[in-house]
């Protein structure tokens, strides 16, 4: 069963960060399966791992390419990347620490986080992109 699924309004019109984030969503599924099918901590934990180095990959590139587009909000979009990765080392943290159960907060945070982000704040580079195509044309 999927923790997240994937829907056409989560498009924000750039192919390559459209398939970022469709990977990003595969990984906390993947994640959430392995604690589903009760593999091991330390399996778990790797599944978690991959999925949090992907998305610093991820957030990242799209930072490049808002800087490449002179996307005027690349700050504050900076800033909620920082805090949308502060949570998740701080609830990764606690995860090694024994401190909370995956069930819980983390697959919560996990289900809302990305599409939360994708909805507020990647559309409106979706639609930057767009208008700028449009009066490049
Ligand atoms: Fe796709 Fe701003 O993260």
């Amino acid at each position: 069963m999927s923790l997240v699924r994937w829907a056409p309004q989560l498009n924000i019109g750039h192919e390559l960060i459209d398939d970022e984030h469709k990977y990003l969503f595969d990984l906390i599924n993947e994640f959430h399966e392995a604690y589903l099918t009760k593999q091991s901590r330390d399996q778990v934990m790797r599944v978690l791992n991959r999925l949090i180095e992907y998305a610093e990959r991820h957030f990242k590139h799209e930072e490049d390419l808002m800087r490449d587009a002179g996307y005027p909000d690349l700050d504050e979009h900076r800033r909620k990347h920082e805090a949308l990765f502060e949570k998740v080392f701080e609830l990764n943290s606690r995860f090694e620490d024994r401190a909370i159960n995956p069930t819980h907060e983390m697959f919560s945070f996990l289900k809302d986080w990305l599409s939360d982000h994708i909805l507020q704040n990647d559309s409106k580079f979706g639609e930057f992109l767009a208008a700028r195509a449009k009066t490049t044309s």
